[in-house]
């Protein structure tokens, strides 16, 4: 059982690279960038706190590099040593761990995030602006959002190593698809935050 502190990191350590999702859902985008990477040598764990949703994802994902726990983000994080994981990547977090409304609450989660990256590390987010009103997204409100977005993560320590409207074409999963379809309506964004 690879879920607490004492075998985590034993089990970890024996590969090159270190490369943690969290709130996986059914395991897709994990399962294409594994394909996408083709790394035999880095370490894939997801992290699902939904049961039905990690059966789907253990269902679709096997492989002697990709572990796959059901438990919360911030229990499992809290496992991890400081300065060990290369690479955190959260694709489209509940609104509650990225939300301008519950900022207060998710600080925390990303100063933990943090802390257990290496230096150099990164932290990949894909999430997504909604108006209120189900109207169409203007450039303003996008841009001053993206602006926003952005200066929480500089504010807790993170660098800006890159960000991209949209995401690249080759990151999948049940929500992108559900976005994706309403392009008017919800706008993406990708950001590659550095330690
Ligand atoms: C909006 S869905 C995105 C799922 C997937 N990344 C995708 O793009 O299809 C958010 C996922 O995070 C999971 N989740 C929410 N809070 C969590 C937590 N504290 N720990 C682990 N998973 C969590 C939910 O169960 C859900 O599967």
């Amino acid at each position: 059982m690879l879920c607490d502190q004492n075998s985590i990191v034993p089990t970890l350590s024996t590969f090159d690279k270190v490369i943690v999702e969290l709130g996986i859902g059914d395991g897709q985008f994990l399962n294409g960038i594994i394909e996408y990477r083709n790394r035999p040598n880095t370490c894939y764990v997801g992290i699902e706190i939904d049961a039905k949703q990690i059966q789907k994802a253990r269902d679709r994902l096997r492989g002697k590099n990709i572990y796959l726990i059901n438990d919360s983000f911030e229990n499992v994080i809290s496992f991890f040593p400081d300065n060990y994981v290369d690479e955190f990547i959260f694709v489209l977090p509940s609104p509650n761990y990225i939300d301008i409304n519950s900022e207060s609450q998710w600080t925390l989660l990303y100063q933990g995030i943090y802390k257990k990256l290496k230096d150099r590390g990164t932290l990949t987010i894909v999430t997504e602006i909604i108006n209120d009103l189900l109207e169409p997204i203007s450039d303003n409100e996008f841009n001053s959002w993206k602006k926003w977005l952005t200066s929480k993560f500089v504010n807790i320590g993170f660098r800006l190593k890159d960000i991209c409207d949209d995401c690249p074409s080759y990151y999948n999963s049940h929500f992108l698809a559900q976005f994706r379809a309403d392009k008017l309506r919800i706008k993406l964004i990708t950001l590659i935050l550095t330690k």
